[in-house]
């Protein structure tokens, strides 16, 4: 009688499923992996460099952060012209970072702390360097040797226009000519990316066995999985015709490389540079090496592929085993754009019975805590420098806090990037004279590239490169404002980022979040009483709700919803109903 009078109660939460629980599976099914930079993560030898001693001495902070696995970002022997994504040893470590019984040594220390660690692998190009391209430059059009990379003549009567129109990623041309053993201007070969990183052939069953005992090489010493670079890139549509569309790996509405204006992902999928169909027998070749090894090996995609249905292609049984969620990362902060890539993304990746992974932030991308806080929430310039509209640090360190909550609340497995725990923010006033993205100089200073989200670490705030190295060096200048994020000053202080990120994480195991449900929550209501609108993304994983005010502030959580995790401060009514403001998420345990 009397419930026809009153406004429906906010505990009438109402759900729909999306995505069922799944049951206990492979650790990399719901794991939290995180990505090291080895040369921004920590310097053991004082050089400013990274290395992988100095992984190794602080793994313990990786293990009380509650990590389940550790994504090392290339070590190999290398020139560096792209930070180690051009290598030229696959088979060992670069003397920047050590020795392969450094490997060894980091491996076994992982291992006993419990952490799984995934090398990366770069295998659609290598360095110019590699000793299979020095042979090829000297080897004759036509020999077995450039037959591993793709040489082709030029176009036009003197063979001096590139052979067919591609642009590179970092900008300019994707073809350089060489120059013949006798002094004579020759053949010209493919780099979608810088010219230090010829693109192999993998056509050529060489290419394909080479890889395969790389693969096996990492597996015998203990890693765990790979990354696998440009996944998408390896395979070009036979006769490498020209294309009109960019080139761009992910280019979402400039002519760039790494950034967007427009939340679009931009993937260059259509091209016939990437997601061509032989890459499939590529990856269910390997998956077939990692079979032969216990332990549940993984294999992760780096592919840039639109629309999510063809990119969880990759991740089809007998293939890869996650891929990367670009969308979920480029997107903008916008509660509908937001539910329609976690629709999206669970639905394409439940369809083939893969995991669904989500990442906010990574070594080529502006740090999500200062996108968040951009004109544009969430938008991707490709770097950003002194004389740009900076972001608002306390905005985006707000939003980025809430978004890693959000993200830590969703079933699968979730991406950290080095420093993400701290909140650290993209450093958006590096001198342009420091630069080291080849982007930078490929764009023709147009893209300020990379450098800004690849800054060394502070671990204490009080030393010098704050802790970064022994001697205070660091490859890249650190800005002031890295005082306040060093972990040091961090660690035990309820409301630090490092704290809201180890109990999210803390709590994600606990409950079961990793391989749990979702179902959209309905019925919330703000604290005027009013139904929440679309800026509220509201669902609910196992017994936990989570909410995350992307626009609309003040939203009440129903009665039987007790907070476990916020990422700000929410608000208590007088009747003690807990208000949750702008730009907050919460987790709350719904006990009836
Ligand atoms: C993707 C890597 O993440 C990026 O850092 C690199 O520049 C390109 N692949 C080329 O290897």
């Amino acid at each position: 009688m009397t419930s026809l009078a009153r406004p429906p109660a906010p505990s009438t939460l109402t759900t729909s499923p999306l995505h069922a629980a799944s049951p206990a599976g492979p650790w990399w099914r719901d794991a939290v992996i995180y990505q090291v930079y080895p040369r921004s993560f920590a310097d053991a030898d004082g050089d400013g460099i990274g290395d992988l001693p100095g992984i190794t001495a602080r793994l313990d902070h990786l293990a009380e952060l509650g990590v389940d696995a550790v994504w090392l970002s290339p070590f190999y022997r290398s020139p560096q012209r792209d930070a180690g994504y051009d290598v030229a040893d696959y088979r060992d470590v670069d003397p920047l970072f050590g020795t392969l019984a450094d490997a060894d040594a980091l491996l076994a220390r992982a291992h006993a702390l419990g952490l799984r660690v995934i090398v990366d692998l770069v295998p659609n190009h290598t360095s110019s360097e590699h000793p299979w391209f020095r042979a090829a430059r000297t080897a004759a059009p036509g020999s077995p040797e450039r037959g591993r990379y793709l040489f082709r003549d030029g176009r036009g009567p003197a063979g001096d226009e590139p052979p067919n129109n591609w642009t590179s990623v970092f900008g300019g041309s994707a073809w350089t000519r060489v120059t013949e053993p006798d002094g004579t201007p020759g053949q010209w070969y493919l780099h979608l990316f810088d010219p230090s990183q010829p693109d192999l052939d993998w056509s050529n069953p060489e290419v394909r066995a080479e890889f395969e005992d790389v693969l096996r090489f990492w597996l015998d010493r203990g890693v765990d999985g790979f990354r696998v670079d440009v996944a998408h890139g390896m395979v070009k549509a036979p006769g490498l015709p020209d294309w009109h569309g960019t080139t761009a790996m992910i280019d979402g509405g400039h002519d760039g490389t790494f950034g967007s204006e427009d939340g679009a992902t931009g993937a260059g999928s259509a091209g016939p540079m990437w997601d061509q169909e032989p890459l499939h027998e590529i990856y269910r070749a390997w998956n077939g090496v990692l079979a032969q090894y216990a332990g549940d090996r993984a294999l992760v995609a780096e592919a840039w592929v639109e629309p999510m249905s063809r990119l969880a292609r990759y991740v089809r049984p007998g293939e890869m085993h996650q891929a990367f969620n670009f969308a979920f990362l480029t997107t903008l902060w916008s509660a509908p754009d937001l539910r329609a890539v976690i629709v999206e993304s669970l639905e394409a990746n439940d369809e083939v019975g893969a995991p669904t992974t989500w990442v906010l932030s990574n070594h080529d991308v502006v740090r999500h805590t200062s996108r968040l806080g951009l004109e544009v929430p969430g938008s991707r310039p490709n770097g950003i420098g002194a004389t740009d509209p900076q972001p608002d640090e306390e905005v985006g360190l707000r939003r980025g806090r809430a978004a890693s909550l959000l993200m830590l609340g969703l079933p699968g497995s979730a991406y950290v990037y080095q420093g993400e725990e701290l909140g650290l923010p993209e450093h958006t006033t590096l001198a342009d004279e420091e630069r080291q993205d080849p982007a930078w100089w490929r764009s023709e200073h147009t893209e300020r590239g990379r450098d800004g989200c690849r800054v060394p670490l502070p671990w204490a705030a009080a030393e010098a490169g704050y802790g970064f190295s022994p001697t205070g060096a660091t490859w890249l200048t650190q800005p002031d404002s890295f005082a306040r994020y060093a972990a040091d000053v961090q660690r035990g202080v309820p409301g630090s980022t490092y704290e809201l990120y180890r109990t999210a994480l803390r709590v994600r195991r606990e409950q079961g979040l990793g391989t749990g449900s979702l179902a959209w929550a309905d019925g919330l209501r703000t604290e005027a009483g009013r139904a929440v609108g679309e800026d509220v993304l509201a669902f609910v994983n196992r017994d936990v709700l989570v909410v995350a005010t992307v626009g609309e502030a003040d939203v009440v959580l129903p009665p039987q919803a007790v907070p476990l995790v916020t990422s700000g401060p929410t608000r208590t009514t007088a009747d003690g109903r807990v208000v949750v403001p702008a730009d907050t998420t919460v987790w709350a345990l719904l006990t009836d």
